[in-house]
């Protein structure tokens, strides 16, 4: 946070430059080309064995070094939200350490709901620190798949269904990761945007999507924030696995980004020797299958030049070298979590929480006017660091919502009481397959009806939980699992003073629910602290002040991949999700899947229900505050590199609060197929109470451009450019127009 809030602390005026996406040449020069000489001497000093040897994985998370030059092994640390645990070397058996309890950090759309440049690398700097102290060199993530379907099962680790959003935090994870010592490896590159056969499927997109819509944070972290590390997705793209793909890996992430680093294939996600390294991936992960013996056969009978080989190997020196590794003597010494990091996971945490709506008087709750408070829901209680498929945290601690309203209101008198109302959707349904979305449970039911009659005020805590939403599999519906919305109105009746609390890292049909409650927040899977910011939020202690990074739409039908029935529902998950074969040890599937038909093309999230006005529940960028914020004054100008934008903003309310100003353009008469508008660049602004600041947006043109699929390139259309200022997609307070000139 330090280094974003230096460079802006101007007093009352605040300076925003976008962050620049696309296009661009890399502004400089790679930190990892420092050592080309050293490197030369190195694989010059190499057998092809051992060159082979750091082609592929050495154990579940390492890949091999050479002991004899020096070369320390690569440690990979599971992110992106907290340093999984230890684990025997060639299983997926937890070592139990009493030292690698990490720091649960809130999941990607909960970072994502702060849009917080700033938050985002104190996240990094987070993840880094207890890297390091794990001994781990690169980080798996962040994870920066674009949310394309409300049901994607990573929707929770992702970011945002707008790659503005999403590369602006992208390029802050690395930079933070990157300054304290640990490498990132962006993930899934690329169009890794659905779960359910992630390892078979064919993605057929637009060039002008793949580039505007779904590359953007890659390109961003790698131009921008010098990432040194990138994992290839598990599905194919165009015909070709992403594991093997000539365009994304050599042509664009190399040739045209500048990217000087190494590249390693999902878990289980390789698919040939040849192809794979000469198409650009530099470590197959975990095993060897590809890229082990039959890559040295490949080399001896002269199919693949050593020259390949020793390309793929400087690719992973410069990491190794830019890396310092840490002595396995030094690695897991003291307990990861550690304070520091919490107070990151608070302070996201507190800033996500998105305020939907607040119609009566509950919220802030206060304490002299509440005796008995009754908090309903199984996620009052549930801890929701590990669960489903795959990358969990053992978290050192986890404060429950319940245990973060105990906290809170500790002396002040009230009594809390808890009652489940909702049954556990657990990991033996999801291996059953039972269903998530079934009738509420009779007798939980009745005793939550009890219980809020006999109190003033229900906290209702809600929504999915990690079992719902998980990797390997897709949701199959965003309704309320468990029955919440037959219990919600049961509650309703016995009482209609409710605040619902929904825990969620993806869009869920509150329709019904937001009928019977008078106050609703979404607390996202919120992080080792959650619980206590959620509890400061309803509390008033901090105003809420978190944005959606995605659309809640009236339901699901009427996104654009289920409304034009272009997500392949036939899933062949039958041949099961190619991480669990691996833990199984199961052959995983050769043969192609589905076709996914990107047909949506850049109508992606919020450009789709705007532009094709399709109505939403919540639009992209809502979130209400405790305080009011007015804007005004909008001046809009260009000149020949930028575009600038400068306005007040004043929190005419009497508490303290931050706003997000959204800056969204349109262009209005242009030829060119275009949303309605798109946002540009965003600012989150602090203001005390009766505070105003101006507040000066500068983008440069370049980020107005749109890629030209004849032209195979970056286009600047010139003429009119609506300037649209929101407090989110569909609450415009300002608008400007300025003109770009032919050039
Ligand atoms: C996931 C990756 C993860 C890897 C190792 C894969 O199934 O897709 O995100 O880093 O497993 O756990």
């Amino acid at each position: 946070m330090k280094r974003i809030n230096q460079l802006f602390a101007l007093s009352g005026i605040l300076i925003v430059s976008a962050a620049c996406t696309t296009g661009q040449k890399p502004e400089k020069v790679s930190a990892l080309m420092g050592h080309e000489e050293e490197i030369t001497a190195l694989i010059a000093r190499m057998t092809l064995e051992e060159k082979v040897n750091m082609l592929h994985g050495k154990h579940m998370f390492s890949s091999a070094g050479v002991e004899r030059l020096g070369i320390a092994d690569m440690e990979y640390a599971d992110g992106p939200f907290g340093i999984r645990e230890e684990m025997e070397p060639n299983s997926w058996k937890p070592l139990g350490l009493a030292t690698d309890s990490a720091t649960f950090f809130p999941t990607g759309s909960a970072l994502a709901a702060t849009w917080s440049e700033a938050l985002a690398y104190d996240y990094g700097v987070g993840m880094a620190k207890e890297a390091r102290l794990r001994g781990k060199d690169m980080i798996l993530g962040p994870a920066i798949n674009i949310q394309r379907l409300p049901t994607g099962g990573r929707t929770y680790e992702y970011l945002s269904e707008d790659p503005v959003l999403s590369a602006a935090l992208s390029v802050q994870y690395t930079l933070g990761s990157q300054d304290n010592g640990a490498a990132v490896c962006l993930k899934h590159y690329a169009l890794n945007n659905q779960e359910n056969d992630r390892g078979s499927i064919d993605v057929k997109v637009s060039a002008r999507a793949m580039r505007e819509i779904y590359l953007p944070p890659f390109e961003a972290a790698v131009r921008e924030a010098d990432a040194y590390g990138v994992m290839a997705a598990y599905n194919k793209v165009e015909g070709y696995w992403c594991s093997e793909n000539e365009l994304l890996l050599n042509r664009i992430l190399r040739d045209e980004w500048g990217f000087r680093g190494m590249v390693i294939s999902d878990w289980g996600g390789v698919h040939s020797t040849v192809g794979a390294v000469t198409s650009g991936l530099n470590v197959e992960m975990p095993g060897s299958r590809y890229m082990g013996a039959a890559l040295l056969d490949s080399v001896k009978a002269g199919v693949v030049p050593e020259s390949v080989i020793d390309t793929r190997v400087r690719e992973i020196l410069r990491v190794r070298l830019a890396i310092a590794p840490v002595p396995a003597t030094e690695a897991n010494k003291v307990m990861s979590s550690l304070p520091a990091q919490q107070q990151i996971a608070d302070e996201v945490a507190a800033h996500s929480i998105v305020l939907l709506t607040n119609d009566g008087d509950l919220l802030p709750i206060d304490p002299m006017k509440v005796k008995r408070i009754a908090v309903i829901g199984d996620n009052a209680v549930r801890r929701q660091s590990q669960g489903g498929v795959g990358a969990g945290v053992k978290a050192l601690r986890e404060v429950t919502p319940l245990e973060g309203i105990t906290n809170r209101l500790q002396g002040s008198g009230v009594t809390i009481r808890w009652a489940q109302g909702y049954r556990y959707y657990s990991m033996r349904d999801r291996y059953a397959r039972v269903s998530p979305y079934s009738d509420a449970d009779p007798k939980l039911m009745a005793e939550a009806v009890q219980l809020a009659k006999s109190s003033d005020l229900v906290i209702f805590v809600g929504g999915n939980n990690r079992e719902v939403e998980t990797e390997g599999s897709d949701r199959t519906s965003i309704t309320l699992p468990m029955g919440q919305d037959e219990l919600l109105q049961q509650l309703a009746a016995a009482n209609p003073r409710i605040v619902a609390v929904m825990v969620t890292g993806a869009p869920l049909d509150l329709r019904r629910a937001q009928q019977v409650s008078l106050a609703m927040l979404i607390s996202w899977f919120n992080g080792s602290e959650g619980g206590n910011a959620l509890a400061d939020v309803l509390l008033g202690k901090v105003s809420p002040s978190g944005k959606l990074p995605f659309t809640f739409p009236l339901q699901l039908e009427d996104s654009p991949a289920y409304s034009l029935k272009v997500y392949p529902q036939q899933a062949r998950q039958q041949q099961g999700d190619v991480f669990v074969n691996l833990v199984d040890k199961k052959e995983a599937a050769q043969e192609s899947g589905p076709v996914a038909d990107y047909a949506e093309g850049i109508f992606v999230g919020y450009r789709w229900f705007d532009t094709k006005e399709v109505p939403v529940l919540y639009p992209f960028g809502h979130g209400l505050s405790y305080t009011t914020f007015t804007y005004s004054d909008l001046q809009v100008r260009a000149d020949d590199t930028y575009l600038y934008a400068t306005l007040q903003l004043s929190n005419d309310g009497s508490r303290n609060g931050e706003e997000v100003v959204q800056l969204y353009v349109g262009r209005p008469g242009s030829k060119i197929e275009r949303p309605l508008k798109e946002l540009k660049a965003f600012r989150r602004i602090a203001l005390q109470a009766g505070e105003k600041k101006a507040v000066e947006i500068q983008i440069p043109l370049e980020k107005l451009r749109h890629w030209d699929e004849a032209a195979n390139d970056w286009k600047l259309e010139p003429g009119s450019v609506d300037v649209l200022i929101g407090s989110s997609s569909q609450n415009i307070r300002l608008t400007g127009t300025v003109q770009i000139a032919a050039r």
